[in-house]
């Protein structure tokens, strides 16, 4: 069922081919380098991208701008309590911001950090405070023809492994990212989320939900976790969340807003310590980096986001793109995630080696053929990781219709047409640290 329709557009274009070739060249083969108006269809994030509702709107129009004690402050704590069970919250700027508050205040050198899979940020800020972070993803997250129901779990065995190796002592927090967006948005379970804050018990580690996309986890258990059948994905939510310390929250995702986000915890003197780091690096505890209006659009978001016929109408675009891309003979990781699909560019590309990043030629060609960007995760944006050659193509939320989706599918089987004539690329220059070199390396095509 659709969930929603249009009363604000914006204008596309689709630059012609030869205008598109330019672009691609003068963009050194880097999707990132593009401008946004001459993408016609742009996957390549989730975050900051989705449309607002009218709800939203209107909270965002009346917006308190005071510097302390702001009315859309208290509406986000409101929501915050309500919709995820927390009764401090301490806004930031957006995810990273608060990841950088919340790990600043747990972390000190030496320390190793487990998670299921740190996405790029989360890794960056463990290891800003010297600790060192650790990825324990389930046996199949990395497969895209595992087909296991929560390839988002925290494996509990390779866990224990790091554990037994480093000591309790040296792993004072333990992660779990819902949905795990390193491995193609899969899912976590409610029954994997209490084992990991039993462990974390055991250890005596602080347990730390990153709930970016937590009401589409939360849609995905009671699909898939019999326990959970008959439960409301809002209900869902508050629980999975009830057994973390504290969750760290890009509301750029599921608090469907533009910008934006926090820490929360009922955790007093973790809150004193994450209050006063936000102080530092944010600002003002009622305020934290963000505009009040963007506040009151992120508390009326994140009470959307549990909405049953919202969150449907998203895993249903979602499942549908991937298979519409499956029916017209392009290889995806399957089931499908919350946010996006993700194109196994390995099998799509097999006449490229990894060295020949087969995931960014894909996305070159996506934007070649038909204006569309998606984005590389594979041997370009993980050099020293042994990942699947994927291409993510994230879908903002509320944002694209099924014409759009219809022309994403058009533009990849025609990519996968001409496959044994797609190029390889290497590297012309890059960032100095490696980790962030998907973001501004500049490539270009391996000739024959
Ligand atoms: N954690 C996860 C799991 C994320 O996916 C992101 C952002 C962050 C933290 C950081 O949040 O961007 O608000 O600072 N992911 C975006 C993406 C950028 O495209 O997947 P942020």
């Amino acid at each position: 069922m659709v969930a929603y329709k249009s009363r604000m557009v914006e204008r596309i274009t689709l630059p012609d081919r030869e205008t598109r070739e330019r672009n691609l060249e003068a963009a050194g083969y880097n999707v990132f380098n593009l401008d946004a108006a001459d993408v016609y269809i742009d996957l390549l994030t989730d975050s900051g991208t989705g449309t607002m509702s009218d709800a939203q709107w209107a909270a965002l129009i009346r917006g308190d701008e005071a510097y302390a004690g702001s009315r859309s402050f208290e509406r986000l704590e409101e929501a915050v309590a309500d919709v995820m069970g927390f009764s401090h919250v301490v806004p930031a700027h957006q995810g990273r911001g608060a990841e950088n508050v919340l790990y600043g205040g747990l972390l000190e050198d030496g320390d190793v950090v487990l998670n299921n899979t740190h996405f790029d940020t989360t890794r960056a800020h463990v290891a800003n405070q010297g600790a060192e972070p650790v990825d324990c993803p389930a046996a199949g997250a990395f497969d895209p023809d595992d087909g296991s129901p929560f390839d988002g779990n925290v494996s509990l065995e390779c866990a224990r492994a790091v554990v037994d190796d480093v000591g309790p002592d040296a792993v004072p927090v333990v992660i779990q990212t819902i949905t795990n967006n390193s491995a193609a948005g899969q899912p976590v379970s409610v029954e994997n989320t209490r084992r990991v804050r039993a462990f974390a018990d055991e250890i005596d580690a602080t347990f730390v939900i990153d709930a970016c996309r937590f009401a589409e986890n939360a849609c995905f258990v009671g699909r898939r976790e019999p326990e959970f059948a008959d439960v409301s994905v809002a209900e869902i939510a508050r629980e999975q969340l009830s057994y973390a310390d504290a969750v760290v929250m890009s509301g750029k995702k599921d608090g469907l807003a533009n910008a934006g986000g926090f820490v929360a915890t009922d955790d007093p003197s973790l809150y004193e310590t994450c209050k006063q780091r936000g102080i530092l690096y944010e600002g003002f505890p009622t305020y934290g980096g963000m505009a009040g209006r963007d506040l009151a659009a992120m508390a009326v978001g994140l009470r959307e986001a549990v909405e049953e016929a919202y969150v449907e109408d998203r895993l249903e675009q979602v499942r549908t793109l991937g298979e519409m891309l499956t029916d017209a003979g392009v290889p995806i990781y399957e089931p499908t995630g919350g946010h996006a699909v993700y194109v196994d560019a390995e099998t799509a590309l097999s006449h490229l080696a990894p060295s020949e990043f087969p995931g960014q030629a894909f996305v070159c060609e996506l934007y070649r053929e038909g204006g569309v960007r998606g984005v590389e995760l594979g041997s370009f944006a993980f050099p020293d990781a042994d990942r699947p050659e994927l291409v993510r193509l994230a879908l903002p939320r509320r944002t694209y219709h099924r014409e759009h989706l219809e022309h994403v599918v058009d533009t990849a089987a025609a990519v996968l047409e001409n496959g044994d004539d797609v190029r390889g690329l290497r590297i012309e220059s890059e960032s100095a640290i490696p980790e962030l070199r998907h973001f501004t390396a500049e490539l270009e095509p391996i000739l024959a």
